[in-house]
């Protein structure tokens, strides 16, 4: 099965000295997984993300995502790779309040440089798949958090990336907001997208993950998949 993530021996450390945020830690995700990390505040989940996403480099150890060595590469090289093959959604949305959905949903497109008219027919696309597409030219500013996540996971799959990162996309939407996007994120794993998915909420995490896993001050506490210990 091809791995879409495989993290060996990595420790990530914020300070030197002192015991590492994260790790050692080996990890495989394989290609259509959905994966949702779990564990206590502080425990190491964001760092987990960030690390594979590229926005931070393990003390030791190798990070390699969709076939390429992440830790090896430059900023300018990871922007690029980013770019290209990793959409993020994050807790609170980050979208670009003064372009509109449209234009939010297009931006990584016409940042990696593909054409304008194949771009726009994907956004198009993505729009009516998510249930958006009547805000199509309006601001984030003028839609509920549930819409605007929509919004954001569009966004994030307009390259159709390698993979998909979210951290607590829910955690900042009310129960049927959250309900959506938790429904939106069962629909793009069965339709074989690879996921993680950083979630305190068990409920979130068992409705859209096939696998789970959790972390405790940075270790390993449980791997569904694995064999169990004897
Ligand atoms: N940029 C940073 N600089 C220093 N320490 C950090 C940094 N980011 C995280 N840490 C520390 O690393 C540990 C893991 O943090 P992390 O953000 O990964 O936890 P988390 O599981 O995502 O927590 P939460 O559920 O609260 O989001 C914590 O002890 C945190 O204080
Ligand atoms: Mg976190």
């Amino acid at each position: 099965m091809t791995q879409v993530i495989e993290l060996t021996g990595v420790t990530k450390r914020y300070d030197s000295g002192g015991t590492p945020a994260l790790g050692p830690l080996d990890l495989g995700v394989a290609q259509g997984e959905a994966l949702a990390v779990t564990g206590p505040s502080g425990s190491g989940k964001s760092t987990l993300l960030n690390l594979v996403a590229g926005l931070d480099k393990p003390t030791e150890g190798a990070v390699t995502v969709a076939g390429q060595r992440i830790d090896r590469l430059s900023e300018h090289e990871l922007a690029r790779f980013r770019r290209a093959r990793i959409g993020m959604v994050f807790q609170f949305f980050n979208l670009l309040d003064d372009l509109t959905v449209t234009d939010n949903i297009q931006l990584p497109a016409q940042l990696t440089g593909t054409a304008r008219r194949k771009t726009a027919a994907r956004a198009t696309e993505l729009m009516e798949l998510l249930g958006i597409a009547r805000h199509a030219h309006v601001y984030p500013g003028q839609l509920s958090g549930g819409e605007r996540q929509r919004v954001a996971v569009a966004r994030a799959l307009v390259n159709r990336p390698a993979l998909l990162l979210a951290d607590e996309p829910t955690g900042a939407l009310d129960t049927a907001s959250g309900h959506d996007v938790r429904e939106l994120l069962v629909d793009l794993h069965r339709g074989g997208q690879t996921v993680v998915l950083v979630t305190h909420d068990m409920t979130l995490a068992e409705a859209c993950a096939s696998r789970t896993i959790q972390l405790v001050d940075g270790h390993l506490t449980l791997d569904s998949c694995a064999e169990p210990v004897r």
